[in-house]
Order: C-alpha cells, then sequence, then structure tokens
C-alpha cells in the first residue's frame, strides 16, 4: 500500500507510467532469485517477503510469465502461491510448462500443491470438511529435507477447500492433519507442496519451512543484502541514464531520500533534486532537508520557496478534499516551473515502492471505496516527456531503510515517520492561515520531542498534533483564556491501512500537555485521541 511520506513523489506514476516502456522499468539482476508465481493469494507478496529476510533475492511473477521474463534474477527455485480457484474451475490458473522444463525446485503452497498435483497426474477432490486456521500437523517420514530440525508434529495455518485425493506418480506424503490426509507432500527430487501456509505468523515455524527449501533444496548461499542492492542499483542506474539529465522531488520522506541518494551515487551532477517548500512542512524540516542533502551529500538541490503562495491558493479552504486538490495543482505548478529553469531533463527519478508496484498491477486487490484522495499532486503535465527512474521498484519499505543507512543517510530521516504530502494542511481543521501553521508547528515539535525523549519514536508510526477549530475558555493566571484545542494522536499500525491508538505513559500525555499550553500563546487546551482505524482515520482530515 502506498505510504504517505513519498506520495508526492509517487502520485506522479498515475501519468508518468503510461510513457515509461517496460524496458525502462526491467528489475535488477541478482545472483540467485527465487521466483513466486503469483496465483491471487493475498499472501504472495508476503512469500516474497520472508524469502528476502532469508537474505535470498525473490520477486513476485504472474502465472503467464514467460521464462524470457523471469530469467534475469537467476531463478534458483520456484514459490507456487495460494490463491482462491479450485484447479477444476475453467481458467484456472496453471503452472508456466517452463517451471518443469527448467528442472527447478518447486514449492507449491494450497493452491499451489493443488495445481502441481493436478498438473502431475494426481487427483484433487473437494474437501468434506473445509479448514481454516490452526492445525496439528503431523510429519509421517518420507523425504523430509523440508522439515530438517523441526519436531514431528507442530502448528501450522491453513486455508482451503479442496484436498488430495491422489498422488502424482513419483510422491509420497510428508505429513498429515485431521482434516487433510496429505498436508505435504514430495517426490524426493526437489518438488514439494504444502497445504498450509509457512509465509503467516500463525504457523511458527514457517520460515524455517522456507529455509530449508531455500538452502537445502534450491542450494541458495543467502548473500543478498543492501550492500548488493546498491552496488547493483549504481550500475544499472548508469546503463538506464547514460549521460542523461535526471530530476528528483525530495520530499524529505525516507522513500524520495534514498531514491535521490542511489542515484547522486550512480550519476554524479547529472542529477538534480528539487525540493519544494510548501510552507505547511513542520519547524525546521525545510532546513533540515537543505542541510542533509546540499550541505552533507553535496547533491545538486534547487530548494523553491513557495510557503506564501501556497497559503495564498488555501486563503477560505476549509473542505479537506479541496485543501488536497489546491496543494496537489499548486505543487505541479511550482515544480514545472523549477524545472523548466534546469534546460534539457530527460528523465524523473521516484521513489515507488514494491507495495506500490503489487498494488498497481492488481487493481481487484485496491479497495475498492474512496475514502480520502491521499493524492497531492495531479500528475505530472503532459508537455515534459520524462522518462521514469525507479530504483527501489522491487524493494519493501524496511528494506529501503536498510538500503538508506548503507549510503550513509542519518538515521532520523531513515526511520522518519511517515508524513502526508499536503502536510500540516490536513491536520489545522478550519482555515490554513499562516498564524495557524505556526501554532500547528509549535505543537507538533513538542509532541514529537517528547516522544524522542521518551525513547518511543521508532516503535510509533505516527505521532502528531492536530489544530482543531474549536476554541474553549481557560483560566491563566487571574485571567480568562480563550484559545484552540490542540489534539495529540499517536497510532500504531503495519501499514496505515488499519491502526490502534498508542497507549502512550501517562508522564508522557502529561508534559506534553504542560509544555503545549504553556509554549504556544492560543492553545489552551489538549486532548488525547483514543479512536481507532477503523472508524477513524489516521489523520483528522
Ligand atoms: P488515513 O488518514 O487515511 O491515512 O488513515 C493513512 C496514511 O496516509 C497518510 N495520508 C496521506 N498521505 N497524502 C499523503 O501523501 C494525503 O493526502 C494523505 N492523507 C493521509 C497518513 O498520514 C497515513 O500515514
Amino acid at each position: 500500500m502506498a505510504t504517505s511520506d513519498d506520495l508526492e513523489v509517487s502520485a506522479y506514476l498515475e501519468i508518468a507510467e503510461g510513457r515509461a516502456s517496460e524496458a525502462e522499468n526491467e528489475p535488477q539482476s541478482v545472483n540467485e532469485g527465487i521466483i513466486v508465481i503469483d496465483f491471487g493469494s493475498q499472501y504472495s507478496h508476503l512469500i516474497a517477503r520472508r524469502i528476502r529476510d532469508l537474505k535470498v533475492y525473490s520477486e513476485v511473477f504472474t502465472a503467464s510469465s514467460t521464462w524470457e521474463t523471469v530469467r534475469h534474477i537467476n531463478p534458483k527455485g520456484v514459490i507456487l502461491s495460494g490463491g482462491p480457484a479450485s484447479v477444476y474451475d475453467p481458467g484456472a490458473p496453471r503452472i508456466p510448462d517452463w517451471v518443469f522444463e527448467r528442472d527447478l525446485p518447486v514449492l507449491g503452497i494450497c493452491y499451489g500443491m493443488q495445481a502441481l498435483v493436478h498438473q502431475l497426474g494426481g487427483e484433487v477432490i473437494p474437501g468434506q470438511a473445509q479448514e481454516y486456521g490452526s492445525a496439528v500437523l503431523h510429519q509421517d517420514g518420507g523425504e523430509a529435507s523440508l522439515f530438517t530440525e523441526l519436531p514431528p508434529t507442530f502448528q501450522v495455518w491453513m486455508s482451503h477447500g479442496d484436498r488430495i485425493a491422489t498422488l502424482p506418480p513419483g510422491f509420497s506424503s510428508l505429513a498429515y492433519t485431521e482434516n487433510s490426509p496429505v498436508a505435504a507432500l514430495g517426490n524426493g527430487k526437489g518438488i514439494f507442496g504444502l497445504q498450509f501456509h509457512p509465509e503467516v505468523n500463525h504457523t511458527p515455524l514457517g520460515q524455517s519451512i522456507l529455509e530449508n527449501f531455500l538452502m537445502r533444496a534450491c542450494d541458495c548461499r543467502g548473500s543478498w543484502t543492501p550492500g548488493h542492492f546498491v552496488s547493483d542499483s549504481i550500475k544499472r542506474i548508469q546503463e538506464q541514464v547514460g549521460d542523461g539529465r535526471v530530476i528528483c522531488a525530495l520530499s524529505g520522506g525516507v522513500d524520495s531520500a534514498v531514491t535521490a541518494m542511489l542515484l547522486h551515487k550512480a550519476i554524479g551532477d547529472q542529477l538534480t533534486c528539487i525540493f519544494v517548500n510548501n510552507g505547511l512542512l513542520r519547524l525546521e524540516e525545510p532546513e533540515r532537508v537543505q542541510d542533509t542533502f546540499k550541505r552533507n551529500m553535496g547533491l545538486n538541490l534547487v530548494y523553491a520557496d513557495a510557503s506564501e503562495r501556497f497559503l495564498t491558493e488555501l486563503a477560505g479552504v476549509i473542505d479537506p478534499e479541496q485543501k488536497r486538490k489546491v496543494i496537489g495543482e499548486e505543487f505541479i505548478r511550482v515544480f514545472e516551473e523549477a524545472a523548466s529553469g534546469l534546460g534539457q531533463t530527460d528523465f524523473l527519478a521516484q521513489g515507488t515502492l514494491y507495495p506500490d508496484v503489487i498494488e498497481s498491477e492488481t487493481p481487484e486487490n485496491r479497495a475498492s471505496a474512496r475514502i480520502k484522495t491521499h493524492h497531492n499532486v495531479g500528475g505530472l503535465p503532459e508537455n515534459m516527456k520524462l522518462k521514469l527512474v525507479e530504483p527501489l521498484r522491487y524493494l519493501f519499505k524496511d528494506e529501503v531503510r536498510q538500503v538508506g543507512l548503507e549510503l550513509g543517510l542519518p538515521e532520523e530521516m531513515v526511520y522518519r515517520q511517515p508524513f502526508p504530502g499536503p502536510g500540516l494542511a490536513i491536520r489545522i481543521i478550519g482555515e490554513v492561515t499562516l498564524e495557524r501553521c505556526d501554532m500547528l508547528r509549535a505543537c507538533d515539535w513538542i509532541v514529537i520531542d517528547e516522544i524522542k525523549a521518551a525513547g518511543l519514536y521508532q516503535q510509533i508510526w505516527q505521532s502528531f498534533a492536530v489544530l482543531t477549530d474549536n476554541r474553549t475558555v481557560g483560566v491563566m493566571g487571574d485571567y480568562r483564556t480563550y484559545g484552540y484545542v490542540c489534539a495529540i494522536r499517536a497510532v500504531s499500525s503495519e501499514d496505515a491501512m488499519t491502526a490502534d491508538w498508542v497507549r502512550l505513559p501517562y508522564e508522557v500525555l502529561a508534559r506534553m500537555s504542560n509544555r503545549i499550553v504553556n509554549e504556544v500563546p492560543g492553545v489552551t487546551r489538549v486532548v488525547y485521541d483514543i479512536t481507532s482505524k477503523p472508524p477513524g482515520t489516521i489523520e483528522w482530515e
């Protein structure tokens, strides 16, 4: 899913991607890779992720992929994902022929195992009892390299209807559960099937099973590291860009920061970054970004201070969606003006991540209801005709962070909490004015300062202040006050799709509240938001 801190960059994708040829987005070459064939499981990308955690490169491909489209990752093995189909459904996805022709080790999971059985001459039938949730697996002998060093019985996570009635020739059963007489199978020649899901946390020993498959069946070495990624990417960027010129919109978020640093290492002065100050950034953010990139890292950085322009455009706007639209359009104008002063430009670098790619390639996975626009720019102006450079296109967020550290970016930037593209505008309820921005900046600074002092910053998904448009009566000294209510929000989340409010220690909340009412003129009351998502959202607007 698209996390927020670089959406102002990745939103360009919608228009720019149409212009980029497949060749420009070719994945990196690696010395050993595992192919995950996606049969439509919600866990396919999780499998790839688990494999990478074992230091082996992995990528998800569709069932219609040809050998030519997968060979560049130097496949050492194939994992077939689960999926919603039954092998007897008309048009049910099939394992591509090249999987067997290439003699690669194969691990079929759930539907992947049923497809193996079906295509290799066994029989799959509808199960009498569907099996969802936890089950106890019993090993029952056979070629069990997959289960090396695992106990004879252990807990697994099942989610299937069909079951195996007849094994294909040459296969034997490796394990059973109460409802699945064949819960694992193998042919002694590197082809395995599992009826359960080793990739999910509810199969506690699942990672050991995947590790056995990689290291024993596929003979992987496990050498994929951020360092390899960096040197590979540098080579690829140099090949793609040649002596062309590249621009990159820097937001201060980790994705665009890592993208810019990789490009800087690869092509030096051929890269120019544009950093737009929309006046809606947090305290000291514009200075921090310029310090890090221009002064410390030596990047070509164009700083476009458009704060006044944005605030002028936002005057009188109170509707959240309208705020996003105004900010998005103004961003494009400012960015285009800054870029047009740079002369000939050939490429646009973006911090698109793997979850964005997965999401955009399987539209059926997208949440259907639009809750918020989540974009702050409408798209790149048509006349710019730029080709895309997306060096992070095959990485997950935490891998990007590892690469960031490898590239020498400061920890505080690498582990920065997500910050929305429209910035403070969607945390100021009602009209956005300079005075209210400054008020919120001061509150926000205190919240983050106290969260950091309590050692909680990296454990929390997002923590911030919101300036409401409510005013309440208070008393300070002998005077009546009448000022704004500031709300504090701190949430834990895996991916921003769902979130829970963080049970912050009372002392931390007390310090924040005390400091805010004392240090921020105009704010006289502080509340803590204890709403989860759903039903709330993370941001207030
Ligand atoms: P919500 O408020 O929908 O937010 O729970 C989920 C995540 O998205 C971020 N967010 C945005 N990011 N432009 C962005 O770049 C936006 O318009 C936007 N709205 C919300 C939010 O900070 C959270 O991480």
